[in-house]
């Protein structure tokens, strides 16, 4: 895909289901008892990896159309081993929460995924889970493939989390559901709490509190999960593209409908505004648990401003987009302590200074931080960007190319497909100059 200088982004759009919200929909569903009927599910190479995943350890998964998933689940304690090994593709969201799920049934289950998911880093979560009783291996002792051996009789422990990453807590929680007594997860960076709302739904026994800044969380386990009907809020992260590509397109004009708004999730929308973006939330309702607002977006003069390290957690997937934003805005604009970056689909910390270089926006980086020198005029173009297997490095280069005055290309657009696989079709709705060769 390539793309290019656009002009007056004009329209209304729906943007697919959040992607963290339909894994754990699926998860959930497949270990409830009863059926649950998933309406707007993100049907995405990365979530049909999960759906896999789930039917292996004996779930019944349908859709009665594109975008309506029904499921029929096993049962607490009920997956039975896979008799192959499971394929994560790029998921790393899909292989880490089932990690949990497993680590405290008596199976063994071997973890695979592609290049960019092999290079991940594995022990972060598998380490925790040793405290059910698991066992792993894992290759240099880090990376997949993984072998996992749950545990037969999982014990409850107290954990506080290390690094400010939502996959890890979730993984607890997930294996805490199948381990008699209390599990707790202490979590100090606020990280998305779509886990613990969706648990509350499906019935789960569990508690949040709150103590100063740190939120504990309490699950008492061996409580059957009841399967339910609900409906998937649009993807925040996904939104960003068009919402960007307004922002930074002259005279544009559009609204994004049904996107989810949760306050673990939103850095990256309280930060534009700051950066004085025309943004209006409307039309609030709740879906899933979860706030949902059709979002306004008008062209806007975009100036600099300092993101501290505090709001990385609520923003991690959105630097790679929020640097292009950055780049058409006065003055300078930091992404402080952005260190995870380095552990996701791609080493996403090199791939933005990378995209900006090439790009001829000036930035620098000094240890975790990230500081761009944006202006507000077009930029060159005539580039090609390697993506890395990453979809939201791809989907960022081509909205660069719609404030470039020559082309942009990426090396891969197929991986767009794990996150936002209407992304082409929705940019072209709305007049993004953007073509498939
Ligand atoms: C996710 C958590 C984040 C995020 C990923 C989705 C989730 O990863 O980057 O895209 O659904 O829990 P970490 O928890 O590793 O930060």
């Amino acid at each position: 895909m390539k793309s290019i200088s656009s002009k007056k982004l004009k329209g209304n759009i729906l943007i697919p289901g959040d992607k963290s919200i339909s894994h754990r929909l699926v998860i959930l569903s497949s270990i409830a008892i009863g059926k649950s009927n998933i309406k707007g599910i993100l049907k995405s190479d990365d979530i049909m990896k999960t759906i896999d995943a789930m039917k292996n350890f004996g779930a019944s998964i349908e859709f009665s159309n594109p975008y309506n998933c029904l499921i029929k689940g096993v049962g607490l304690g009920g997956l039975a081993e896979p008799k192959s090994a499971l394929d994560f593709g790029n998921s790393g969201t899909a292989v880490r929460l089932i990690m949990g799920l497993s680590a405290s049934h008596p199976i063994t289950t071997l973890f695979v995924g592609d290049a960019s998911l092999s290079m991940r880093p594995m022990d972060r979560v598998l380490k925790s889970l040793v405290n059910f009783g698991s066992s792993y291996s894992l290759r240099k002792e880090n990376y997949l493939p993984a072998i996992l051996k749950g545990s037969d009789n999982p014990i409850p422990f107290s954990f506080e989390l290390e690094e400010p990453s939502a996959q890890i807590k979730s993984a607890v929680l997930l294996g805490a559901l199948n381990t008699p007594g209390v599990t707790k997860v202490k979590d100090k960076f606020n990280t998305r709490d779509h886990t613990e709302r969706l648990l509350e739904l499906y019935g789960a026994n569990i508690n949040t509190v709150k103590k100063r800044s740190v939120r504990e969380i309490t699950i008492k386990g061996i409580n059957e999960l009841k399967g339910i009907d609900v409906s998937v809020p649009g993807d925040p992260s996904s939104a960003l593209f068009p919402i960007i590509a307004a922002l930074i397109c002259k005279n544009s004009d559009i609204t994004v409908k049904n996107v989810l708004i949760n306050p673990t999730r939103d850095g990256a929308y309280r930060v534009l505004k700051d950066m004085g973006a025309d943004i209006s939330f409307l039309n609030h309702r709740i879906m899933a648990a979860e706030e949902v607002y059709d979002i306004r977006v008008r062209s806007s003069n975009l100036k600099g401003i300092n993101i501290p390290r505090k709001l990385s957690p609520t923003m991690i997937d959105d630097y790679p987009i929020l640097a292009v934003a950055a780049s058409m805005a006065k003055g300078k604009t930091y992404f402080k302590g952005v260190n995870e970056l380095r552990f996701k689909e791609s080493d996403r910390f090199s791939g933005i200074l990378n995209l900006l270089e090439k790009s001829g926006v000036r930035a620098d980086s000094k240890k975790d931080d990230i500081i761009i020198y944006g202006k507000s005029e077009l930029k060159k173009g005539d580039i090609e960007i390697e993506t890395n297997l990453d979809h939201r490095m791809a989907m960022s280069a081509l909205v660069m190319g719609l404030v470039s005055k020559k082309e942009v290309k990426i090396d891969n657009d197929e991986t767009i497909k794990t996150s936002f696989p209407s992304f082409y079709k929705v940019m072209l709705k709305i007049g993004a100059k953007l073509s498939k060769k």
